[in-house]
């Protein structure tokens, strides 16, 4: 088994007290030749939708990150507004993961009402209508996802739980709805040993077309697939597979869905290889990203869009992601690579999945939450990490968004430079801010710069771009950061962009906006950088 529950997701550092001042245009780091990039998008992506860099919450888990009506999260308010600030919409949330099969809408329980399955071990999460309210922590422009029991086999509790939706959050926020979490892991649980990809369609066929019928939905509503397992020959049921068992038949379907989790903790073997180096390895995030590029295409000839609900997913307390890991600045480096990388193959959205090791536990664990270790954000006080903050790798989420830009009408493209294996290097066009040329260059140095490494080791990691061909005339280009000590940093209030932590969800210190000098950006290792054209 990987791991359950939903899903997805992503150095004032300068070492060695060296000036911002050093790393423009140094003449010390190795020089990188680019290749030549066109002035029009070539071998680009799709337009990237603006809600790129999206969520999922732990449906159980929901309330925690939210606050409530009277009380929203203050956290979990302010870094909503920072990525809208940036996009000009706030990002989709997805309201799931394991513990909505095991949920139900009851219309006078309060928010929610957590307790165990007679099976043991699962909870079931009763809501009311005031859960709703846990929505308006997030940006009006967001828009919700929402996710329905299938699990559990009773068509009633998702034809309850979607007409609570259209009641409580209306048609201007719901995006589409989601039956179940992870199908492909049911079989010998909720459904028979022999539970299949077709078995899976048409129970999907039969229930769409039902809940259609019943409640008067749109047509093209639905989400489909929502699979944990990596889409290898091995996987039971994929994007692919229920396409050739003909889910898109009945016109219901709006979106398809899979899951992905790079690594994980929940055996010895895996939990040996969950290192920060083979994490922050640009090679090892395309070559796994690589292999959801046939179910993309899928859903892309069906005419759909394809999102993955991404991230480090952990099944247990005593696998809840990884301490020294997904808790550093690395993550950060991870998840910028990860997402940019999944919108140049035509991903639409990412959905980081945001939870708390909950659902195995006792009805006390659900009370005192402890976060799981790659959360973006840790939005109460908890007795793991103390403080309510971001953690160190809310910042990728910055860079991202501002590569994305307010337009809807960039297009990524990842530049090969094979003689540095550790830089990935993303050319961005945005004909709304540069009708010719590209608009923005994202570069990520990922070779490993910890907070111990020497000043003489570090020197060895840094490089310098010559950019100058892609300056326009007249204009001066610009360069934000993203740094922090070291790769293994885990303090936020040292993790920046552009020269700024979010530790608490404002910006903190003066905004670094650096000036190229002739063109020529330098890069250290462990750090992103995000240049502006126009
Ligand atoms: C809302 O949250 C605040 C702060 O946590 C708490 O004091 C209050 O009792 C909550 N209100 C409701 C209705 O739960
Ligand atoms: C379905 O839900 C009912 C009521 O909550 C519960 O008793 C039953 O165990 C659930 N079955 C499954 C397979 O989850
Ligand atoms: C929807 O289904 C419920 C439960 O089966 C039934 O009571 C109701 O009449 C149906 N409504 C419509 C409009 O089909
Ligand atoms: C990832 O990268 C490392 C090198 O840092 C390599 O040794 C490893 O085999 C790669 N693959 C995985 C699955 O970690
Ligand atoms: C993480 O690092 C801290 C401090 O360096 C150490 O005490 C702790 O044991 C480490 N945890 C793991 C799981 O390696
Ligand atoms: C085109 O872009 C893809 C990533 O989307 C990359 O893997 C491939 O190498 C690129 N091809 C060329 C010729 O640059
Ligand atoms: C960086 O630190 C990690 C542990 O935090 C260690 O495993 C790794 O070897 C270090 N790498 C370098 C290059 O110092
Ligand atoms: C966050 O901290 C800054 C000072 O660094 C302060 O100005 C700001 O008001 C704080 N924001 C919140 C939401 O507490």
């Amino acid at each position: 088994m990987k791991c359950q529950w939903g899903l997805l997701f992503v150095g004032v550092a300068i070492a060695q007290a060296a000036s911002l001042e050093r790393n423009v245009g140094s003449g010390r780091a190795a020089q990188v030749h680019l290749p030549k990039i066109s002035t029009v998008a070539t071998n680009a992506s799709q337009a990237i939708d603006r809600r790129l860099a999206s969520f999922s919450f732990e449906l159980s888990f929901l309330p925690t990150f939210a606050g409530n009506k009277s009380h929203p999260n203050v956290l979990t308010r302010e870094l909503m507004k920072r990525l809208e600030e940036r996009t000009g919409v706030g990002p989709d949330v997805r309201p799931g993961g394991i513990s909505v099969d095991s949920s139900v809408f009851d219309p006078h329980a309060p928010a929610l009402v957590l307790d165990e399955s007679p099976t043991g071990g699962i909870y079931k999460s009763t809501f009311g209508p005031a859960f709703f309210d846990f929505l308006d922590v997030f940006p009006k422009s967001t828009r919700v996802l929402w996710s329905v029991n299938l699990g559990n086999n009773t068509i009633g509790f998702a034809q309850a739980g979607i007409k609570a939706a259209i009641k409580y959050i209306g048609w201007d926020r719901l995006f589409a709805f989601e039956l179940g979490n992870e199908a492909d892991h049911y079989a010998g649980g909720s459904r028979p040993s022999g539970w299949s990809s077709a078995d899976y369609t048409a129970q999907f066929i039969g229930w769409t077309s039902f809940l259609t019928r019943n409640l008067s939905l749109p047509h093209h509503i639905f989400l489909a697939g929502g699979f944990a397992e990596d889409p290898t020959s091995a996987a039971p049921m994929t994007t692919v597979s229920i396409i050739k068992d003909g889910v898109d038949t009945t016109g219901v379907i709006k979106l398809f869905a899979q899951h992905t989790y790079q690594y994980s903790t929940c055996d010895p073997a895996r939990n040996a290889i969950a290192t920060l180096a083979h994490l922050v390895n640009h090679r090892n995030i395309t070559a796994y990203l690589d292999l959801w590029k046939p179910q993309i295409a899928a859903a892309h000839k069906a005419g759909k869009e394809f999102i993955v609900a991404s991230d480090l997913e952990y099944s247990s307390v005593s696998c809840s992601g990884k301490q020294n890991v997904t808790d550093t600045f690395g993550q950060a480096l991870w998840l910028a690579d990860t997402i940019l990388y999944g919108g140049t193959i035509n991903i639409a959205r990412m959905h980081l999945h945001q939870g708390a090791t909950l659902v195995f536990q006792s009805s006390q664990q659900a009370n005192s939450p402890g976060f799981s270790w790659y959360d973006l954000w840790y939005p109460v006080e908890s007795d793991r990490y103390g403080a309510a903050r971001a953690s160190p790798s809310f910042v990728a989420y910055l860079l991202v968004t501002e590569a994305v830009g307010r337009s809807g009408l960039a297009r990524f493209s990842l530049i090969d430079v094979p003689e540095h294996p550790d830089l990935a290097v993303y050319a961005i066009w945005d004909p709304a801010v540069r009708k010719t040329g590209i608009a923005r260059l994202a570069v990520l140095n990922v070779a490993v710069r910890n907070e111990t490494t020497s000043g003489e080791d570090a020197a060895g990691m840094a490089v310098t771009l010559d950019l100058s061909p892609y300056v326009q005339k007249g204009k001066q280009a610009t360069a934000k950061r993203m740094q922090a000590p070291g790769l293994d940093s885990k303090d936020s209030t040292r993790v920046t962009w552009a020269g700024q932590s979010y530790a608490n969800g404002t910006a903190a210190g003066e905004e670094v906006v650096e000036k190229l000098k002739d063109g020529k950006i330098t890069v250290e290792g462990s750090e992103g950088v995000l240049v502006f054209f126009a």
